[in-house]
């Protein structure tokens, strides 16, 4: 199994969540964090919290292109160079298509999969200086499964899950592999359909960051390409 000690990696969602979860996982295996929140406050809070030397941060949009090239920037110049992308960084917009604005609409798009898109091309540009190296997508049981509601965040997911199966073909012989995550229900504060509601059948974040240590401790002989992860015993 491959170790992580020094390894490069950079967190978007890494504030709060599921990809804070996976920047601790990340940091307790030695390796060195880049995260991102979308804010200045969500970025400074989280990086107060760690209080850890190996961990960096910076606010960025990754549906902005500028504000991504200043994240990659960032992570190259604070850690020289990107072994690792975890792209957790999204968001939930839940409206029946027919009410749903357009503007909703394409923040769902822009950060979900655009934003997906955008980092992990970057980070590809990196790791091929370096010979290779590890993407992992944030997607969703929603990438397979629709619900009423779900119109952007389905199309979403579903197109995430498209496109990074294609990356990962694109890349799997430049020793990038590209992993696609798709939980169900994570005890986090992403939905307000579930806040306040109790939590304990949920996926635990740190569960979701346990999974993905294991994909980045794979061979290099084995690429794990598409993980499905759901609670045990699912309640509404
Ligand atoms: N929770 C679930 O049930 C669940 C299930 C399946 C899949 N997922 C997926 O897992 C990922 C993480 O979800 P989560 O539960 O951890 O959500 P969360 O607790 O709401 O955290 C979202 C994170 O994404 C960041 N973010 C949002 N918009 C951003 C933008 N435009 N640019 C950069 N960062 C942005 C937030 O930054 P700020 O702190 O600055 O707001 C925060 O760090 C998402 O892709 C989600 O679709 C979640």
């Amino acid at each position: 199994m491959g170790s992580l000690l020094n390894q490069r990696a950079v967190v978007t969602g890494g504030s709060r969540g599921i990809g804070r979860a996976i920047v601790e996982a990340l940091l307790a295996e030695g390796a060195i964090v880049t995260l991102c929140g979308r804010t200045e406050a969500s970025t400074a809070t989280a990086l107060a919290e760690l209080a850890h030397p190996r961990a960096h941060g910076i606010a960025a949009d990754v549906s902005a292109e500028a504000d991504v090239a200043r994240l990659f920037a960032f992570a190259e110049e604070r850690m020289g160079g990107v072994d690792i992308l975890v792209a957790s960084a999204g968001i939930g917009l839940f409206q029946a298509a027919g009410d749903m604005e357009i503007a909703d609409w394409k923040r769902t798009i822009d950060i979900n999969l655009t934003g997906v898109f955008l980092c992990s091309r970057l980070a590809i540009q990196s790791m091929r200086k370096t010979g290779g190296g590890f993407i992992v997508h944030l997607s969703s049981l929603a990438g397979r499964n629709p619900f009423a509601g779900g119109a952007a965040y389905n199309a979403s997911k579903f197109g995430l899950n498209g496109m990074g199966e294609a990356m990962m073909l694109d890349h799997r012989n430049e020793d990038i592999r590209v992993t696609t995550i798709m939980p169900g229900s994570v005890d986090t504060d992403f939905s307000p359909r579930s806040s306040g509601k109790p939590s304990e059948w949920k996926i635990a974040a740190s569960d979701v960051a346990a999974m993905v240590i294991a994909v980045l401790s794979m061979p290099a002989r084995t690429l794990v390409s598409r993980v499905e992860m759901r609670p045990s015993r699912p309640q509404k």
